[in-house]
């Protein structure tokens, strides 16, 4: 295939194996993006779509920002590749100052991934490494929670909650990982917002404390939002017992933000908009407005303190054996530098926030269709339960074509619609995302 076809539908789909898909049905009936700009995609047909999902959570900024791709662009030309261990570029070392100045607390340190798995499993590994690095070896045990997800190594993985996912590897998951139950419980049906009750489901982290013994608990690890299964919003001070508990302990408390994190919430961060602070925060995804992958882990200052002071290595050996390939390459650098630029330009966090009631108003203007069971939200994201019509798990991709079909793009999972609009949306987009999954989600229930 040339390259001028690209775009097109390629003479073969067989030799792709495609990532969290059903690759055959897929290859019978295609959706290729061809095309993507402001908050629009266009597909292999013409056919133009409203951007609902940021993608996967990634572009809040829109498509095709052209201060992202001049800046990457313009850093290939000068410095494509260097390796980051023990060398560097400056672009690396402005980049994390610019991120810790954004972080709440003493959350400084900054490493780099790859993705938001990789940066889920560098928090597991440091967290494991602090605890060695103080004396206290025995501290091997994760708490993670049900429905949470993590990403797809074994550590992610093991620490997530999400059935289908950790079911088909049982045989490896990491040991010494235990569960606290999800907060989404029944009376939380349609509240917008945080829920008042379900603070007391913190209670399970005491209760595995003092089961397992609190000091063999490495750390405790939970989204502040649940993204993945369907915006799970945490109950009216739910995080800050977690933070209690986790200090009564020792145990660490790792925020991952992959999804929260740069303005979902209407704060720069889940930990600065719910007033609670965790030792490790992960991110990837907006950092670079999903255009080249990275992930960060923000660290507390502490913590690396004590994991280099503690190394004995001689000169020029690492303190923490851990780092990857891509660990803040170039052109990802390049990308988040002017991705913070946007944000500080824009004054983008802001901007979530004004939007927020106005995009939640219009996404509980849905109740009143027959088959949506629930709707959730804040900031700007949102989940939608739709009744299942014949097998549990199917109804969220069914309803999913239909607003495809409609002119709205975005996530399902399970029986839920995941909606995320990009933070450069004006009223019309959201007004437009809103009337589209009305008529997708319509379409299903008739079907
Ligand atoms: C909270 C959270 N953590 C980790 C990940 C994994 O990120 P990635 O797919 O970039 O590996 C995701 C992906 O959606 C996520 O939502």
């Amino acid at each position: 295939m040339s390259s001028q076809n690209r775009t097109n539908i390629p003479n073969s789909l067989n030799e792709h194996w495609m990532p969290f898909s059903d690759n055959k049905s897929f290859k019978k009936n295609p959706r290729l993006i061809v095309e993507a700009k402001g908050v629009y995609i266009t597909n292999h047909e013409g056919k133009k779509m409203i951007d609902g999902s940021s993608g996967l959570f990634c572009n809040p900024l829109g498509h095709g920002r052209r201060e992202i791709t001049e800046a990457v662009s313009k850093q290939l030309e000068k410095l494509d590749y260097c390796q980051p261990f023990n060398q560097g570029f400056g672009g690396s070392f402005e980049l994390a100052s610019r991120i810790a100045k954004k972080t709440p607390g003493d959350l400084n340190k900054i490493f780099y991934t790859i993705c938001g798995s990789t940066a889920v499993e560098t928090a597991i590994k440091i967290a494991v490494a602090y605890h060695k690095a103080k004396g206290h070896g025995h501290r091997f045990k994760f708490i993670g929670r049900e429905r949470g997800y993590h990403g797809v190594n074994i550590g992610g993985m093991t620490v997530g909650g999400m059935v289908n996912n950790i079911k088909a590897f049982a045989s490896i998951l990491m040991p010494g990982v235990h569960h606290m139950r999800h907060t989404h419980l029944p009376e939380h049906k349609f509240v917008k917002g945080q829920p008042e009750t379900g603070a007391e489901m913190a209670e399970d982290l005491e209760r595995l404390a003092t089961n397992f013994g609190g000091e063999n608990i490495a750390a405790c690890i939970v989204e502040p939002i649940a993204g993945s299964t369907g915006t799970l919003i945490p109950p009216k001070g739910y995080l800050k017992r977690l933070r209690e508990i986790c200090d009564k302990h020792g145990i660490l408390l790792i925020f991952d933000e992959v999804i929260t994190g740069w303005g979902r919430t209407g704060s720069a961060f889940g930990a600065i908009e719910y007033g609670v602070t965790p030792d490790i925060m992960t991110m990837a995804k907006a950092t670079t407005n999903g255009v080249i992958p990275m992930g960060v882990v923000a660290v507390k200052d502490g913590i690396y303190d004590a994991i280099t002071d503690a190394s004995s290595a001689p000169e020029g050996a690492p303190e923490l054996f851990h780092g990857y390939t891509y660990s803040g390459i170039p052109a990802a650098v390049a990308a988040a530098l002017a991705v913070q630029d946007i944000f500080d330009k824009e004054d983008i966090f802001k901007r979530a926030k004004e939007l927020s009631p106005y995009f939640l108003d219009g996404l509980f203007s849905l109740k009143d269709i027959s088959c949506v069971t629930s709707i959730r939200g804040y900031g700007m994201m949102g989940g939608i339960d739709i009744q299942m019509k014949d097998k549990p798990g199917k109804a969220g991709f069914q309803t999913f074509k239909h607003c495809y079909d409609a002119g709205v793009n975005f996530k399902s999972t399970g029986d839920t619609l995941i909606i995320a609009p990009q933070f450069i949306c004006e009223k019309k987009h959201i007004d437009e995302i809103i009337e589209k999954l009305r008529t997708g989600i319509s379409n299903y229930a008739k079907s």
